[in-house]
């Protein structure tokens, strides 16, 4: 695995990559990477409950990742306050970004503060501004980009695996957690103790903005809170994990 920085430049280095890394527990993984490509792998939080997780993973062992968030200006009081014991409880700060400030203004004074329920297409434009366009400086400069993706999250997740190249920003994606359970998750958050968003218990399952998001009744979709207005033909996602 020497040289692995320029064979980064394709989907090649995955094979090479998943030899190396079999059948060594996520922390081990983590370390792998961060020892791989030092200084070029970030991992993304929403402080959902398998992100937190990760960073606890990520935290508690030292493994010199850095942590952002994606700040929409739009999120939940109890996001804003996880962000923060999270940031305590581990002695760290996360690092954050934000949208472009001219180009909120403009939309936002074209169309007002809650569009994204008028159609798709405004939703879209939003969730670019506020997510998409900051993720894009997140990862610049980056070599591989850890998320919490998982499995269970939706048929079209499904389909990924836990290693992906991802042709859009020209890296390695890798969800640590990819085929983990919530239940297995869940009991390991507390047992340790680690922060989580208070809103998971009340039936939050996946937690983006507050305006889009909404609790998930016994039976329904993991995802179906997110964006709950749209018709469910629509493939709920923001845009941060879209390859085109
Ligand atoms: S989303 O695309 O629908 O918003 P989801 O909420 O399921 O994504 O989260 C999946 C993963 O995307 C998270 O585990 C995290 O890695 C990343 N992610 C989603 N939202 C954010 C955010 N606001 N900031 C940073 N990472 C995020
Ligand atoms: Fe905008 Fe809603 Fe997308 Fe957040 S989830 S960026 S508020 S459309």
């Amino acid at each position: 695995m020497k040289n692995m920085k320029w064979k980064v430049s394709s989907q090649e280095c995955l094979s090479d990559l998943s030899k190396e890394i079999k059948s060594t527990s996520v922390e081990d993984k983590l370390r792998t990477f961060s020892n791989l490509f030092p200084g070029k792998i970030v991992f993304s939080t929403s402080f959902n409950i398998e992100d937190q997780l990760i960073s606890h993973f990520i935290l508690s062992n030292k493994i010199p990742i850095k942590i952002f968030t994606l700040d929409t200006g739009r999120l939940f009081e109890e996001t804003y306050k996880v962000w923060e014991d999270t940031n305590k409880f581990y002695g760290y700060s996360i690092s954050a970004y934000y949208p472009n400030q001219d180009k909120l203004e403009e939309f936002l004074s074209e169309n007002g503060p809650n569009s994204f329920y008028d159609n798709v297409k405004n939703r879209i434009k939003c969730c670019f501004l506020r997510k998409v366009e900051p993720l894009k400086k997140a990862l610049q400069g980056n070599f591989v980009w850890v998320t919490g993706l998982r499995a269970e999250h939706s048929m079209e997740r499904k389909k990924l695996n836990y290693l992906e190249w991802d042709s859009k920003y020209h890296l390695i994606k890798y969800h640590p957690l990819y085929n983990w359970k919530l239940e297995t998750i869940e009991k390991i958050v507390k047992k340790h103790k680690i922060p989580y968003n208070s809103l998971y218990d009340k039936g939050f399952l996946s937690i983006g903005c507050a305006p889009c998001t909404r609790s998930v009744r016994f039976g329904e979709s993991y995802r179906s809170g997110r964006w709950w207005w749209e018709n469910d033909s629509i493939k709920k996602e923001c845009g941060l994990h879209i390859k085109k």
